[in-house]
């Protein structure tokens, strides 16, 4: 027997199992290094781990991912990527650098691997991020199959199409409150926004390295999406295998500034009467915002869990813009603020009645999958399209009017979702909707049988 820990949780390996999986073949991933973007890719790894591949993870030094939560015989390598630390702040020069700087490193680890390889299991391909376009031309050369791997769900990679197929120009001010023909749940408004010649050569690549891969992986499963599925599958036009919600699968492993106490905190609190409040690992305030938040919060009588990232607020270290009122209310016990959170059990607390969020993927699908209500507070990228899901497919939030952060509309949004009856019918399709996903992760459902038909591809192809 061998055991590793993943989330605080021992997991016991037994020695029959670790024999299925070493007959299983060797895939690469390839991950790319933001946190809403690295989570799901982890998570895919152990689903494939578990399903009798042996996996190798090459990353990047910039947000190396940290490998303890991990079972020990996954590998992971960092190849060098000449990104600076504080690359994040442009994700369109990131992205490109990326592309032009991990090209050659990743062409020569993967040489070196497959020369090594003789008399050991076969190499049965590469899954990438499918912003990682470079990855194409060295599976082409090494004849290899290729997966992407989409993190983000299949309406915004429609959003995607809609919007590159007008080309870069601005959208009109009278056009932006006009409804999506194809997907009129969306407005003209939500689509996502290539305001550069530079970023719209840059998702050309992306959906050309989507379109040309052997087949897809996307984080998400047909029933949020039944709108956007036949759109999705007719562009493509080979195998997509829905296999998501992937965190079902796993924890992700905490971070150093991971602060567990908050878990203590919520257990004693009464059930779902707390609200939690993350904007995920990106997005940015600015002073007065966090200012109206807080005061919002303070108003709407609810007690909360805030997670400010340092760094998050323009032009302050952490929380020093909040006034000295509001910290009375924290000292009170109303509230916790806390830098980062294990924030699959937060939402997975009974405590937890309502989830103030931006909008990430990852955070509505880890709120679904829980169901708990959302507040939707969208920036960008494809926050805009699954605050739409949220709030008029699926009915399990709102977002608030005109994307305020104005207090007495914050305090209102809070409390339509926690205390009015509104909020309670949210509660109830939010509740309807987890039920529907652990149906498709159970035996037999639609994101289990695509799992399986996933494994039986790659090994057969
Ligand atoms: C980015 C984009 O902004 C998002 O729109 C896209 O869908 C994915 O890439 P991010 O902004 O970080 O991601 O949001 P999200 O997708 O929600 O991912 C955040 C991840 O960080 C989630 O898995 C969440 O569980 C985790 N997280 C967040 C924590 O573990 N602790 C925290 O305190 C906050």
């Amino acid at each position: 027997m061998s055991s590793y820990t993943n989330g605080g949780v021992v997991v016991v390996v037994d020695e029959m199992e670790k024999r299925e999986r070493s007959a299983g073949g060797h895939l690469v991933l390839l991950p790319c290094p933001l946190q809403g973007h690295m989570n799901p890719m982890l998570h895919l790894a152990n689903l494939l781990h578990s399903k009798g591949f042996s996996i190798t993870i090459v990353h990047t030094q910039f947000k190396s991912p940290n490998p303890s939560g991990y079972p020990s015989d996954i590998n992971f390598k960092s190849i060098p990527d000449g990104l600076s630390k504080d690359q994040e702040d442009d994700l369109v020069s990131l992205l490109l650098n990326l592309n032009l700087n991990c090209e050659a490193p990743v062409r020569d680890f993967l040489l070196q691997m497959q020369s090594n390889r003789s008399g050991q299991e076969p190499f049965l391909g590469i899954i990438h991020d499918a912003s990682l376009y470079f990855v194409s031309a060295i599976a082409d050369d090494m004849k290899l199959p290729r997966f992407a791997f989409k993190t983000n769900n299949m309406t915004f990679y429609v959003g995607y199409l809609l919007t590159t197929q007008k080309g870069c120009h601005p959208i009109k001010d009278e056009e932006l409150e006009e409804p999506v023909f194809v997907l009129p749940f969306l407005k003209i408004k939500d689509l996502p926004e290539v305001k550069s010649s530079d970023l719209h050569i840059q998702v050309g690549k992306m959906v050309d390295a989507t379109r040309t891969a052997t087949a897809v992986i996307c984080n998400t499963l047909k029933q949020l999406e039944q709108n956007a599925l036949p759109m999705f599958q007719q562009d493509l036009s080979i195998p997509v295998f829905l296999v998501g919600p992937l965190h079902k699968y796993s924890i992700s492993p905490p971070t150093t500034a991971t602060d567990r106490s908050c878990i203590s905190w919520l257990d004693t609190q009464a059930p779902s009467s707390v609200i939690y409040i993350s904007f995920g690992s990106l997005v940015t305030i600015s002073g007065s915002e966090l200012v109206e938040m807080a005061w919002g919060l303070a108003n709407s009588k609810k007690n909360f869990l805030w997670v400010v990232r340092p760094s998050s607020v323009h032009n302050s270290q952490w929380v020093e813009l909040l006034p000295k009122e509001f910290e009375e209310l924290i000292t009170n016990g109303r509230g916790r603020i806390v830098k980062w959170v294990p924030q699959q059990e937060v939402l997975a607390h009974p405590a937890i009645g309502g989830f103030w969020t931006h909008s990430g993927w990852n955070s509505t699908l880890e709120s679904i999958t829980e169901g708990v209500p959302m507040l939707c507070s969208p920036r960008f990228g494809d926050q805009r399209i699954n605050a739409r899901l949220v709030s008029c497919v699926w009915g399990v939030g709102i977002q608030i009017e005109n994307d305020g952060m104005e207090r007495g509309l914050i305090e209102k949004s809070i409390r339509r979702v926690m205390v009015d009856k509104e909020g309670m019918e949210m509660k109830r399709r939010a509740m309807d909707l987890k039920e529907k996903i652990e149906i498709s992760l159970n035996k037999g459902g639609s994101s289990y049988v695509a799992s399986e038909k996933l494994k039986f591809f790659i090994k057969n192809g």
